[in-house]
Formats: C-alpha cells, structure tokens, sequence
C-alpha cells in the first residue's frame, strides 16, 4: 500500500481539505512530513484528531516565537527584510508573557459587550450592501455582499476614513496574499500600509476620536503603552486574521446553507436559532482550515512519535471539527447542534481576539440576507464551484446566486 503522505500545496488539499484531513484522522492522526518551503525543506507533523489537536494547543513546549528556534540567520531566509519585519513581530506571533501583555492593551475593544455596541452599525451597512443586490435578479455573494461587510466592519472600527477606503482595500488585498510569486507586490503594499498608518497615529495622538486606532495609541497597561511598531504589528494583524476569515465565514456558510435546503428553511422560518446556526457553520465551514507556525522548543515524545526541537507542527482544525469520536454526525449540517465545542476560534492563549466580532457579523448577516431573499438559490453547478488557493484559509473564488424566482 502507497504510504500516505501530506502535500499542503497539493491539487487534492486545495479541492477538498476535510476528505484529505480526514483521511489521515482514520490512518495516521499524527502524521510526520516535510514542509517545502522558501526553497528549503523543514521537519514538520500534522495533527488531526480533535483531542491531539486540543493537547498541543494546550502544550507549552510548543511555541508561536519563531525566534526560540531559528537562528537569525535562519530567520533571514525567509526573506523579512527590515523595513517590515513589523509583520512577524505580533501578539500571534508570540509566546507569554510578552504575549500577555500586548492581548490586555487590545483586549478590551473586543469584549462581547464592547462588540455588541457596533450592532447598529453593522446592520446599517448590512442593509446597504443587500439595496445594492436588490438591484439585480443576480450576485456574486462574495463580491457583493462577504467581502465588502467584514471590510466596512473593520475599517470603521479601526477609523479608516472613508476617502482612503478604496486605497486601503487595494493594501489590505494584497497583503492577505500569501502567494510567494506576489511576494514583491506583497512587501510593497506593506511598506505603503505602515506609512499611511504612521500618518494616522501620528493624528490620533494629537487629536484622539472615538476609534480603536485612537484607542491603541492611548491604550495603558500597568504603565506600558504600545511603542510604534508594535501599533503597526498589531494593526496589520487584526487585518490579516480579521478579515479574510470573516469573508469566508459568511461566503462558505452561506454556501453551506444553500446546499441544504431543509437547514435553510429551518433558519429563514425560526431567526431566533441564529447563535448555534453560526456555531455549526463555524464548526461545518471551517474558515481557518489549518493553523501552522508553531515549533516544539524541546525534544519530546507524544503517543510514540518522537518530536524533535524545531519541528513545525500543523493543527487540522477541519478535522477536529469533523471527528467522529467528538462531534455526533460530524458530516450533518445540524444547525441547533448543541453543545458545539468546535475549534474554529483555536484554542488556548491566541483564542480568536476577534470571536464576538465575527459572531455578531454573522448573526447579523446570515438573518439578513434570508429575510431580504427568501428565494435566493445557487446560481452554479457544484463542479463549477472555485476555492481560493490558500493553504490555510478556505474561502471561495465567487458564489453566483439568483435572487428571486
Ligand atoms: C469567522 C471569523 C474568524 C475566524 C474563523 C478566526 C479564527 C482564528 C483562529 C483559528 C485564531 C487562532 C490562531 C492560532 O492560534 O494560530 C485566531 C486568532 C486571532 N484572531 Fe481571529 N478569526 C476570525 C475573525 C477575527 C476577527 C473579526 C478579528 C479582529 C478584527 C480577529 C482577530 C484575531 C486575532 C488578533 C488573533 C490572535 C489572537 C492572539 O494571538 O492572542 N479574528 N482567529
């Protein structure tokens, strides 16, 4: 028999992760393999069992500092250069407790009851974007309707004025593009996104408005403030794990719902049951499909496998949220599953900083768009059906839709 083997930049992962990750659930839950990478090989496992995902989440020999396994010289590899090492210098990136201490400056701008203060408005724009589609008999959800949302959302919270929107949306797209032939085009957004932001901490701290970027650059912690670059770090992080995640949610879910028809109507007739809808479509879609960039710091061994220090471990959070051992009919869209404890958030110190953000987005969003269109129907054959190539984030090309019958 073929030794099974994991290609994350494989054709078949990239068509269908959960048959893939499922597989090596059934056949090698911990599976070693190597990473090809920046034109290097590196040492790496992936895990796909819900309870081993959960116990190296938990583990503190795994660390998310690059820098407690790599030399500098190693880290020079791959190809940060100076001017916008910013973006591997974030709270993500981290271990405690410097970790701990960038979470509590930016912690209490995400609190459910913070988050919840933006209801209005996330409804308000909510609103706008379904005018627009109401327009035509036709969309493209995710043009339409799954990107521009969580993109409005975050710029308003962040106090994006609405003149640089469009530039910023231009910096934002090409940063969440982790292609290595766009790399160029990559860094030069980079360098572009931190002057613009520099100019508007600069103006937040001279003139505070009731923003959050206003909010970091004022932000206290037992005596400690954000320094300059941190700010930058943690801007561009909330743009890269809020965004991108958000659009797939609300693109794959409503995929998922389209798909079946019974869970569709099931929700359109009873709204009230939209808190565990989009628990299962966080369980179902999985947005984060993979999570990646953690090490073992120290050698060790774990159910007989020997895991060695600088090893990469891959956390198959489309797995977990589909093990059978854990979730009942975990292949079943059941959206009054309850208790639900999938890991689509991660777990442990980096729990997702932006869970009632997006939950809310989605409460709002996925109510919305059923009662604008209770007709709305899948507009393309399943084979016609593109995923954006992302190893680590699932989320639809396009979804083209009818709106009415
Ligand atoms: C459906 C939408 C979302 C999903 C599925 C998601 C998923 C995740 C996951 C899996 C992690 C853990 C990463 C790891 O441990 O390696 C994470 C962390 C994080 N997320 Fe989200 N996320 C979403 C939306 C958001 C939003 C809207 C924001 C903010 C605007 C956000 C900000 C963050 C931040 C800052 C972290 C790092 C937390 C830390 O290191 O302590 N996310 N997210």
């Amino acid at each position: 028999m073929e030794k099974l083997m994991f290609h994350p930049h494989g054709k078949e992962f990239h068509q269908n992760p959960f048959s893939v990750l499922g597989r090596f659930r059934e056949e090698d839950p911990i599976h070693r393999f190597e990473l090809k990478r920046f034109g290097g090989t590196y040492p790496a496992w992936l895990i796909t069992r819900y309870d081993d995902c959960m116990a190296f989440l938990k583990d503190n020999r795994i660390t998310r500092d690059v820098k407690n396994v790599m030399s500098q010289e190693q880290i020079k590899m791959l190809n940060v250069s100076e001017d916008i090492d910013f973006v591997s210098d974030h709270m993500l990136a981290k271990d405690t407790p410097d970790h701990t201490r960038l979470r509590s400056l930016v912690h209490q701008a995400f609190t459910p009851r913070t988050i919840e203060n933006l209801r209005g408005s996330i409804e308000q724009i909510t609103e706008q974007l379904l005018d627009e589609m109401e327009k035509e008999n036709k969309a493209d959800i995710m043009k339409s309707f799954a990107s521009p949302l969580p993109f409005i959302v975050i710029s308003e919270l962040m106090g994006i004025p609405k003149e640089d929107r469009a530039q910023f949306q231009i910096w934002t797209n090409a940063i969440v593009d982790t292609s290595e032939s766009n790399r160029e085009l990559t860094n030069q957004a980079l360098r572009e996104f931190k002057d613009y932001i520099a100019k508007l901490i600069h103006d937040r701290r001279i003139q505070p408005r009731d923003d959050l970027i206003s909010k970091l650059v004022h932000a206290d912690e037992n005596g400690s403030k954000l320094s300059e670059k941190e700010l930058y770090s943690m801007l561009f992080l909330l743009v890269v794990a809020g965004l991108e995640t958000t659009v797939n949610l609300l693109g794959s879910g409503t995929l998922a719902l389209l798909q079946h028809k019974e869970e569709f109507e099931k929700l359109k007739q009873h709204p009230e049951m939209i808190a565990t809808a989009v628990e299962e479509l966080l369980r179902y879609t999985s947005p984060v499909v993979m999570m990646a960039n953690r090490w073992a710091i120290e050698d060790f061994t774990y159910k007989g496998h020997s895991i060695k220090r600088g090893d990469m471990i891959f956390i198959g959070i489309g797995s977990a949220n589909r093990d059978p051992n854990f979730f009942e009919n975990p292949e079943t869209l059941n959206l009054n599953r309850s208790p639900n404890r999938h890991i689509s958030f991660g777990f442990g110190i980096h729990f997702c900083l932006g869970a009632p953000l997006a939950r809310l987005e989605g409460h709002i969003a996925f109510n919305a768009l059923l009662k604008r269109f209770p007709d709305i129907e899948l507009a393309a054959a399943p084979n016609d059906i593109q995923w954006r190539k992302n190893v680590f984030l699932r989320g639809l090309e396009c979804l083209p839709v009818s709106l009415s019958k």
